[in-house]
C-alpha cells in the first residue's frame, strides 16, 4: 500500500490521504476484426508508482497504451480512474507515443507541435489564449526547448524529438503519464537526458512506461508489469527485485539482465522464442 506521504499529485505539491488509482479490469482489445491483441488485462497503478510495462515485441504494450490514451476502445472490460471511467476527461491523460508513430517530416515548428497537445483542452473554436500560451511556454522551458521553438520538427535530432514529444505530452499531465519506448534508437548520453526529464515528470502522477532498455527501467520504474502474448504474465513486482532475479526475467523475457560491457541492459538482447 502506498503511504499518503509517498506521492504528491499535480497541483503545487498537494498531499492527500487517498492515492489516486488507475485500474484496468478484464480489458480485451484488438484491431478491426482481428483477434484480441489484449486478453483479459487487469492491474492497478497508483500515483507515486512508476510502472514499467515490459515484454517481447508484439506482446501488446503499445496496444495497452493506446487503450489508456483513449485511442482504441476496449472490446470489453473497464479502465477506471479512482473507480470511474478514465475517459470522462481524456485530455488529462498525457501520452508520449513511440517516436516512429509521429510524422517528423510534417512541416510544422516545435512550438506548433507542442501547441497541438493543448487542442483537446480548448473550446470549440480551438483558439489559444494567453493562459494556453503560458502553459506551452512552461512546458518548453521545463525541457529547455525555448531556443528550438521556431525550428522545423524535421530538423531535430532524435533526442530533441523525444524532448519535444514529452513537452507536448506534459501539457495534459493531470491523471497519468503514458510513455512508449522513449529511449529507443537514441545514443547512450541522450538516453540519459531523456530518462532524467522523464524522472522529473514522473514525480507528480502515475507513470506507465514501455521501455526495452532495462537500465532505464532500473532508473525510472518502481514496479514492473510484464505482458506476454496479450496477457499479464506478472504484475506489481518491485522493479529492482525483478531485474535482479535473473531466473525470472530470463523465463519471462528470454534475456539475462546482467549489465553487459557496454553498460546497457536490454530486454531485446535475446528475443523470446516464438515472439
Ligand atoms: N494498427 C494495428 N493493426 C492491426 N494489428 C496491430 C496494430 N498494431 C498492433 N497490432 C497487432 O497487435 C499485437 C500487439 O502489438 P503491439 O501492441 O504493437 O505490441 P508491442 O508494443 O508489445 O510490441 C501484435 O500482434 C500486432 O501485430
Ligand atoms: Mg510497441
Amino acid at each position: 500500500m502506498v503511504e499518503a506521504h509517498d506521492h504528491i499529485c499535480w497541483g503545487g505539491g498537494h498531499r492527500h490521504d487517498k492515492a489516486h488509482c488507475l485500474e484496468l479490469r478484464g480489458v480485451c482489445a484488438g484491431y478491426g476484426a482481428g483477434q484480441d491483441a489484449l486478453a483479459d488485462i487487469s492491474f492497478r497503478a497508483q500515483c507515486g508508482q512508476r510502472v514499467a510495462l515490459i515484454g517481447p515485441n508484439g506482446a501488446g504494450k503499445s496496444t495497452l497504451l493506446n487503450v489508456l490514451a483513449g485511442l482504441l476502445t476496449p472490446r470489453s472490460g473497464q479502465v477506471l480512474w479512482n473507480g470511474r471511467p478514465l475517459h470522462d476527461t481524456p485530455h488529462e491523460i498525457a501520452f508520449m507515443p513511440q517516436r516512429s508513430e509521429v510524422n517528423w517530416a510534417f512541416p510544422i515548428t516545435v512550438r506548433q507541435l507542442v501547441e497541438m497537445g493543448r487542442y483537446p483542452a480548448l473550446g470549440n473554436w480551438k483558439a489559444m489564449r494567453q493562459h494556453d500560451r503560458d502553459i506551452v511556454d512552461k512546458s518548453l522551458k521545463t525541457l529547455n526547448l525555448m531556443h528550438l521553438q521556431h525550428r522545423q520538427i524535421g530538423a531535430l535530432s532524435g533526442g530533441q524529438q523525444q524532448m519535444v514529444s514529452l513537452a507536448r505530452a506534459l501539457l495534459n499531465i493531470n491523471k497519468v503519464l503514458l510513455v512508449d519506448e522513449p529511449t529507443k534508437g537514441l545514443a547512450p548520453k541522450i538516453v540519459q537526458e531523456v530518462a532524467e526529464a522523464l524522472a522529473e515528470a514522473a514525480r507528480t502522477v502515475p507513470v506507465l512506461l514501455v521501455e526495452q532498455n532495462l537500465a532505464v527501467v532500473r532508473q525510472l520504474a518502481s514496479s514492473v508489469t510484464v505482458l506476454s502474448g496479450g496477457r499479464v504474465a506478472l504484475t506489481g513486482m518491485e522493479a529492482g527485485a525483478f531485474l535482479d532475479d535473473t531466473g525470472l526475467n530470463h523465463r519471462l523475457l528470454g534475456v539475462h539482465t546482467g549489465t553487459p560491457a557496454d553498460g546497457t541492459e536490454s530486454a531485446q538482447a535475446a528475443p523470446r522464442k516464438g515472439a
